[in-house]
């Protein structure tokens, strides 16, 4: 509907329609309605004439007509530019899935790692715990309860590292031994601890002053040596081999009585003989026996009641054996080689 005032807005009418459409970005479309379409915009204050018009209603009318034309067209744009910009966005950020993905190496473990855990599983298996012990201990832990008093022979045999009179690096996992039958207060044990030793030794290819062992410790009524035999034949024929045998050799530890040394059957030349058992046939792996008398009365078991088996085992001596490596320092070097070779190995 046209009538006598439309010519009034037509000028401005079109001269904002043809700012609208050459706009290029959005701010302009904002500048557009604050210059025109605001309260004093330059659009606005033509409704001020209507005083002077004769009618009112027509001039109104024909205002608020073109007003609506600019204004739709200002949001038609305005609503055109927002959707490109959205679209611009969404493209920037598209991930394309067909892409190559980044490799992300994954750790591997050290074959110390792989044996400690290894060993654990087979103790947890035949229904062991493990058990924690501290790493600095007194000396009444370490030997005294050990049946190693003072100035006995066989503390020479581990040297170790004093912190004072009293507290050193434990030399062997043995010492939680005694920790342990102090909880138990008389009760049956049946635990494994692994853990760090320590001893004044000179870094060498088989020598490290800082190595690993797991204590084992059982104790109950009419335990015997035949018991300890067949745990240990069992943990050889998991751990090397399906027909691993072992053989025991007399030795002498403080704490044991009687001791043995332990040997098990090559499992590189099945006991013929190689460079691996030096020609044997056999490897000696650990050493073990029944707890001795001694002992069990300091921690207060009665040996005529109770009996009981003790072993201790070198974790990276079962790992090198285990592995074929030749140098016991491999293991703490943090040489990201050795451990990647170690697991190429494992995997064939
Ligand atoms: N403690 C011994 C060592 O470090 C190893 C050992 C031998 C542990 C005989 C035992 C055992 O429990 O019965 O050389």
């Amino acid at each position: 509907m046209s009538n006598r005032y439309d010519t009034i807005f037509e000028e401005i009418e079109n001269k904002i329609l043809e700012l609208i459409v050459k706009a290029k970005v959005l701010d302009e479309l904002v500048d557009i309605r604050n210059k025109y379409l605001s309260k004093k915009g330059e659009f606005s204050v033509l409704m001020n004439k209507i005083r002077e018009v004769e009618d009112k209603k027509a001039f109104g009318e024909s205002y608020n007509l073109a007003r609506k034309k600019i204004e739709t067209r200002l949001s038609e744009k305005i609503a055109e530019f927002q959707k490109f910009a959205l679209n611009e966005q969404l493209k920037s950020q598209m991930i394309d899935i067909t892409l190559p993905g980044i490799n992300q190496e994954s750790g591997k473990m050290n074959p110390f790692f792989k044996v400690k855990r290894e060993i654990e599983d087979i103790f947890i298996g035949m229904g062991y715990t493990v058990e924690n012990g501290p790493e600095v201990d007194s000396d009444r832990y370490v030997f005294e309860l050990l049946n190693i008093p003072k100035d006995h022979p066989a503390r020479d045999m581990q040297d170790t590292l004093y912190i004072d009179d009293n507290l050193l690096l434990r030399s062997h996992t043995s010492s939680v031994q005694a920790h342990v039958m102090e909880k138990a207060k008389g009760k049956p044990i049946k635990i494994i601890c692994p853990g760090k030793t320590f001893r004044r030794d000179d870094d060498d290819m088989t020598h490290s002053h800082q190595f690993a062992q797991v204590e084992g410790l059982v104790i109950d009524k009419n335990i015997n040596l035949g018991n300890l035999k067949a745990t240990l034949e069992l943990f050889a024929k998991k751990m090397f081999s399906k027909d691993a045998k072992i053989r025991f050799r007399s030795s002498y530890f403080p704490f044991t009585e009687p001791s043995v040394e332990v040997d098990v059957s090559c499992f590189a030349c099945k006991g013929k003989g190689c460079s691996v058992c030096k020609g044997s046939g056999w490897i000696e792996i650990l050493g073990a026996g029944m707890v001795h008398p001694n002992v069990l009365k300091m921690s207060g078991y009665d040996p005529e009641i109770y009996s009981g088996y003790a072993f201790g085992i070198g974790i990276e001596r079962v790992a090198m054996l285990r592995y074929g490596i030749d140098d016991i320092r491999r293991f703490y070097q943090s040489d990201i080689r050795f451990i990647e070779e170690f697991n190429k190995k494992v995997e064939d």
